[in-house]
C-alpha cells in the first residue's frame, strides 16, 4: 500500500500560495483493501516531524478528497506534513514527508515600490548588488513587477515561469510570487529584474475597449530578498532608492503584438530609480499556478511558399513562445510572424485581426539562442525574414500553459477519433494560460466566461483543474463585488462590464464542476458568495416583469439554425428568452444544491423555491399542456432533456428523433446546444445518433475538421471550407476551446465513465460505455481525485465484447454491461455479478473482466434487415433508400422502426420480384458497412 498525490490546496508542495487553512488531499494505491478506515495527519515545523503543530490523531474524519486542518499558519514559514492511513485489511502506510510554505500573508512589506523615469520605449532593467556576509541557510525572493517581470540572479533566470505576475484585475489585487533562491546565491550577486508591458500596461482588451495603460502607465517593481544565515540572523534586501535602473534591448512588448528587441543598442547608463506612490495593500499571496514550457516541438517542414516566403511548419497549432538559434551579422533585422494556417500555400494571418503576433530582433552579431519574454503567440506556422540560411533545427516551438496535472487519457481504435482527442487536448493547453481564454491568437485571448463554463467539464476530465479554476473563480468573485453581483462576460473584464446569460452562469457552473470532479466541498464554500451573488443579481434585475430577459444575451452563439439571411449571423434560432430562463434555473438549482451541501438550510430553501418558481414559469411559457416544446430547435429539445424541464419526456424524445431525421442527422447547434449534444442524445436512448454525429466526416462535424488537417478545434463549424480556404477573417479562430466540449462525451460515453453527484470526486461512478463498430475499442486510464480507474472495451468481432474495469480503493462503480443479454445476470461465476441491482453490476474496489456475446451484430448496421430509422441516420444509406423508392420518405416514424424486409413481409408477403429488389439494395448498402 502506498500514499501518493499528496497535495495542499490541490497543489504539490506549494510555495507562497494563498493558504488560509491547509486543505489536504491524497490517494491510496497498491492495496487490495476496499477502503480506508482511519487516517492521521501531522504537521510540523521541521522535516523530522519533531515539532508538531498539529496532530489529527487516528480518526475516521479524514477524507482523502479534502481535509481542512484547523491550524493557524504563520507567514513565510515552511511546514512539513505526512498522512498515514489504515485500511479494512489492517494495512498501514505513511506518505513521504511533504511540505507547504506560506507566503507573506498579511505582514507588511519592508520594500517599497520603485519605478523608472522612462515609461515607454526601451524596457527597464532594475538592478541591485547583494553581498552575503555569512554562511547562508535559506533565501527567498518575494516579487511583483508591473506589467510583467522576469528576474535574474547572476544572469541566470530565477524560476521557470513565464508571464508573471499573471493576469487579473490589477485594481483589485496584485499577486506576487515567491522563489527559493538559496542555491542560486553566491557571495557577490547581481539581481536584475526586467519589466514588460503585459496585460497591465500593454495594448489589451476586447474591441472597442482595447487600449494601452489600462491599469497604469509606468513600470513598477517591488521585491524583497529575505536571507536567513546559519547563525540564525536574518536580513532583508528590499527595493528602495538604492536600486539602479537602465534601459535594455527590448524596445516594445505586447501580448497581442509580440516583442521587439534591438541588440545593437548600447546599454544606457544607470539611473537612480524613482520611488512609486503605490502602496502595498493590494499585494497578495499568489493563486495563479505556474505558466511554464510543457512541450517543445521541432518544425516538421521548412517551406518556400509560392509568394517567396520562408515558413516553418510546427505541425501543431498551439500557444507559446519559441527558441531560435541566431548567428546573423550585426544590424540584421530578423522578423518572425506567427499564423495558424496557410492559404494557397502562403503564410496567412488576417484572422488575427489587429494582433500583430510578431517578433522583431536586430542582431548584434553574436551567435546565441533567443527567446521572447513578455508575449505569447498562437501558431502553427512561422514566417521568417532576415535569416537566409535558416534551418529547421534552428527553431523550437515552446508551448506554454498553466500547471494542470494530467489525469485522464482515452485511446480508441479509430485514428480520426484519437486525432480529435489530441486536438481537444491541444485546445485545452493553448487556452489555459493563467485564465481560460476563448482563443490564443487574435486580438482577444480573453477569459470569456461562456467558453470557460462550456469547456470546464471536458477540461476536468483531462486535467486536474482545481487550482487553476480556483484562481479564475476568485477573480469572478472580486469582479462581482464591484458590480453588485453581476458577472462580466469576460473575467478579468478589462473594462467591459456587460454580462450575458450562459456566460455569467459560469459563476455557478464552474465551481459545481470543480466540486463534482474533486469531491472537495471547499470550492463550494469559497465560491458560495459568488454563486449566490450571481443568482441574487438576476433575481433583482428580473423583478416582477422579467427584466432579465430584456437585456442582451448571446444565446445559442454561432448555431447553424438561424434562418435570417444576414451573412455570418452569429445568433442561433433558439428563442433567447428561453435560454436565459433555463440558465437562470440552472444557476438557482446549483446554488440551492451548494447551500444544502454546505448546510446552509435557509439559503437552500430560498434557492430551491426560486428554482421551482422559474421552472413553473418555463413550463407555462414554453411547453404545451400535453408536453410538447413550443420551440422546435435541436437545442431547445436537448436543453429540455438535459435539464429535466418536463416530467413526461415522451413527446420531447419523439420531437428530437424527428429533428435529427429532418436534418439527415446533422446538428445545427451552437455554443449552448453543442455542449449538450452527444451526451444528452446518448443519455436519452439516441446512442447511435450521438455516434453518427461524432463520426460524421462531412460539414458540420468534428471529423470534417480532422479531414481538413485541423490540429486543434475551430471556432466555427466552417472555419475552413472544403477547398481549404478560410471562411472569413473577422471572427475565425482555429484554436477555440468551446466545441472541444465533445471531450466530455468521449469520457462519459465512449470510455463510459461519469462522476455521480451523490459521491463526487469519483468515489462513486457510473460506467456505461457505448460500443461502436467504427471505434472498435476504447481504453481510459483515469487518475481521478479518488484514485485510478481503468476501463477498456474491445470488440473482438462484431458480436463479442471483452470489457475490463478497475475500481480504486474507497470507490464504487455502477456498471451497465453494454448490449448484454438478459440471461447474463444469472451467470454467477464471474465476480462482476457479486452484486447486481436493476441490471447494473455494483462493483467494489478491484479489477474485473468479462467477455460476452452482445445482443446486436454491430457490423451489420446497413441492410434491409435494419430498421429504416437507422438507415435514415446515415446520409448515404438514406439516399440509397430514396433512390430505390422515393415514397420511403412518406413512411411514419412508427413504421420506420421496422426494417424494409419486415415491411415487405407484412404488406406484400412473399414476392420474389420484391425480394430481388431488396437483395440488390443489400448489395448497394454493403460498402457502407466496411
Ligand atoms: C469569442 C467567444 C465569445 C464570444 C462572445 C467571441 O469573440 O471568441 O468565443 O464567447 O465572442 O459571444
Amino acid at each position: 500500500m502506498k500514499i501518493i498525490n499528496c497535495q495542499v490546496d490541490h497543489l504539490k508542495n506549494p510555495l507562497g500560495y494563498q493558504i488560509t487553512k491547509p486543505d489536504f488531499s491524497y490517494v491510496i494505491t497498491d492495496s487490495k483493501a476496499e477502503k480506508q478506515t482511519t487516517a492521521r495527519i501531522v504537521i510540523a515545523t521541521d522535516q523530522e516531524l519533531n515539532n508538531l503543530i498539529f496532530d489529527s490523531g487516528w480518526t475516521n474524519e479524514i477524507d482523502s478528497l479534502g481535509y481542512i486542518a484547523n491550524v493557524l499558519l504563520k507567514p513565510r514559514t515552511r511546514y512539513y506534513w505526512t498522512v498515514s492511513a489504515r485500511t479494512d485489511l489492517d494495512e498501514e502506510a505513511t506518505s513521504a514527508v511533504n511540505w507547504f510554505e506560506t507566503g507573506k500573508q498579511h505582514e507588511s512589506w519592508e520594500a517599497q515600490w520603485i519605478t523608472s523615469k522612462q515609461k515607454t520605449g526601451r524596457h527597464p532593467v532594475f538592478k541591485k548588488q547583494i553581498t552575503l556576509t555569512k554562511p547562508l541557510v535559506s533565501a527567498r525572493l518575494y516579487i511583483c513587477g508591473l506589467g510583467l517581470y522576469e528576474a535574474y540572479l547572476n544572469q541566470e533566470r530565477i524560476g521557470n515561469e513565464f508571464l508573471t505576475p499573471y493576469v487579473n484585475d490589477y485594481n483589485s489585487w496584485l499577486q506576487y510570487q515567491t522563489y527559493d533562491v538559496t542555491k542560486q546565491l553566491k557571495r557577490d550577486n547581481e539581481l536584475e529584474v526586467i519589466l514588460g508591458n503585459g496585460w497591465y500596461k500593454g495594448r489589451f482588451g476586447y474591441e472597442p475597449n482595447s487600449k494601452e495603460n489600462r491599469y497604469g502607465d509606468a513600470w513598477e517593481l517591488i521585491a524583497e530578498v529575505r536571507l536567513t544565515y546559519a547563525d540564525g540572523s536574518t536580513a532583508v534586501i528590499g527595493t528602495d532608492s538604492s536600486w539602479k535602473v537602465h534601459y535594455g534591448p527590448i524596445t516594445a512588448s505586447s501580448i497581442y503584438d509580440g516583442q521587439q528587441v534591438d541588440m545593437t543598442l548600447a546599454d544606457t547608463s544607470e539611473e537612480q530609480v524613482l520611488l512609486s506612490k503605490r502602496t502595498t495593500e493590494k499585494l497578495a499571496d499568489r493563486y495563479s499556478t505556474p505558466v511554464t514550457i510543457h512541450e517543445e516541438l521541432k518544425p516538421i517542414a521548412l517551406i518556400h511558399t509560392p509568394a517567396g516566403e520562408t515558413v516553418l511548419d510546427i505541425g501543431q497549432n498551439q500557444a507559446g513562445i519559441f527558441r531560435l538559434h541566431v548567428k546573423e551579422s550585426k544590424g540584421t533585422k530578423i522578423r518572425l510572424q506567427f499564423g495558424e494556417i496557410l492559404q494557397q500555400g502562403n503564410f496567412y494571418n488576417k484572422n488575427l485581426r489587429t494582433a500583430k503576433q510578431e517578433f522583431v530582433y536586430i542582431a548584434d552579431g553574436q551567435e546565441k539562442i533567443i527567446q521572447p519574454a513578455f508575449t505569447y503567440f498562437g501558431y502553427r506556422y512561422v514566417k521568417v525574414e532576415g535569416i537566409p540560411n535558416l534551418k529547421k533545427e534552428d527553431f523550437t516551438a515552446c508551448s506554454l500553459y498553466s500547471r494542470l496535472p494530467k489525469t485522464g487519457e482515452v485511446k480508441t481504435g479509430n485514428k480520426k477519433i484519437n486525432k480529435l482527442i489530441n486536438n481537444v487536448e491541444w485546445g485545452l493547453k493553448s487556452n489555459f494560460i493563467d485564465m481560460p481564454t476563448d482563443c490564443p491568437q487574435r486580438d482577444e485571448r480573453m477569459g470569456w466566461t461562456g467558453d470557460a463554463q462550456i469547456f470546464s467539464a471536458t477540461a476536468s476530465f483531462y486535467r486536474d483543474t482545481y487550482a487553476f479554476y480556483q484562481k479564475y473563480l476568485h477573480d469572478i468573485l472580486l469582479e462581482q463585488q464591484q458590480a453588485d453581483g453581476r458577472v462580466p462576460s469576460m473575467i478579468p473584464s478589462f473594462g467591459d462590464k456587460a454580462t450575458s446569460s450562459v456566460w455569467g452562469d459560469a459563476a455557478c457552473i464552474i465551481p459545481w464542476n470543480v466540486y463534482l470532479f474533486s469531491g472537495d466541498k471547499k470550492i463550494l464554500a469559497d465560491q458560495f458568495p459568488s454563486m449566490k451573488a450571481w443568482v441574487d443579481y438576476i433575481e433583482k434585475i428580473d423583478g416582477d416583469n422579467l427584466g432579465w430577459n430584456k437585456g442582451f444575451h448571446f444565446g445559442n452563439w454561432l448555431a447553424l439554425d438561424n434562418k435570417s439571411d444576414v451573412k455570418n449571423d452569429v445568433m442561433g434560432a433558439t428563442d433567447v428568452d428561453f435560454i436565459v430562463r433555463v440558465y437562470y434555473l440552472i444557476s438557482a438549482r446549483l446554488t440551492a444544491k451548494a447551500a444544502r451541501i454546505l448546510d446552509k438550510k435557509d439559503e437552500a430553501v430560498h434557492y430551491e423555491k426560486l428554482a421551482q418558481k422559474i421552472l413553473e414559469y418555463i413550463r407555462d411559457e414554453y411547453y404545451s399542456p400535453n408536453g410538447r416544446c413550443t420551440i422546435n430547435t435541436q437545442t431547445a429539445l436537448l436543453m429540455t432533456l438535459a435539464f429535466d424541464l418536463v416530467e413526461d419526456k415522451t413527446k420531447i424524445i419523439t420531437a428530437l428523433a424527428k429533428a435529427f431525421e429532418e436534418t439527415g442527422h446533422q446538428f445545427t447547434t451552437g455554443f449552448v446546444g453543442t455542449a449538450l449534444l452527444c451526451n444528452t442524445l446518448a443519455d436519452n436512448g439516441f446512442e447511435k445518433v450521438a455516434y453518427d454525429l461524432l463520426l460524421n466526416e462531412e460539414y458540420p462535424g468534428w471529423l470534417y475538421e480532422i479531414n481538413l488537417g485541423a490540429t486543434t478545434v475551430w471556432e466555427r463549424w466552417n472555419s475552413v471550407l472544403p477547398t481549404g480556404e478560410i471562411s472569413s477573417a473577422g471572427m475565425n479562430s482555429l484554436n477555440h476551446e468551446a466545441y472541444g466540449s465533445i471531450g466530455e462525451f468521449i469520457f462519459r460515453h465512449v470510455a463510459g465513465i461519469s462522476p455521480l453527484e451523490e459521491a463526487p470526486g469519483f468515489r462513486k461512478v457510473q460506467i456505461k460505455p457505448l460500443l461502436n463498430w467504427k471505434i472498435r475499442q476504447a481504453e481510459a486510464k483515469y487518475n481521478t481525485a479518488a484514485g485510478p480507474y481503468q476501463i477498456k472495451w474491445i470488440l473482438t468481432d462484431s458480436t463479442h465484447v471483452t470489457l475490463s474495469v478497475h475500481v480504486p480503493l474507497g470507490c464504487e462503480a455502477l456498471l451497465t454491461l453494454p448490449l448484454a443479454p438478459q440471461d447474463i445476470f444469472t451467470n454467477n461465476s464471474n465476480e462482476i455479478f457479486n452484486q447486481v441491482k436493476d441490471n447494473k453490476c455494483i462493483l467494489k474496489p478491484g479489477t474485473y473482466k468479462i467477455s460476452y456475446e452482445i445482443t446486436e451484430d454491430l457490423h451489420q448496421i446497413f441492410s434491409t434487415n435494419t430498421p429504416i430509422r437507422e438507415l435514415f441516420y446515415n446520409k448515404k444509406a438514406k439516399n440509397l433508400l430514396i433512390k430505390n423508392n422515393p415514397n420511403i420518405l412518406e413512411t411514419s416514424l412508427e413504421l420506420r422502426e421496422k426494417s424494409l424486409r419486415e415491411l415487405s413481409q407484412a404488406y406484400v408477403g412473399s414476392n420474389s420480384e420484391f425480394e430481388k429488389q431488396l437483395d440488390q439494395l443489400d448489395l448497394a448498402l454493403k460498402p457502407l458497412n466496411e
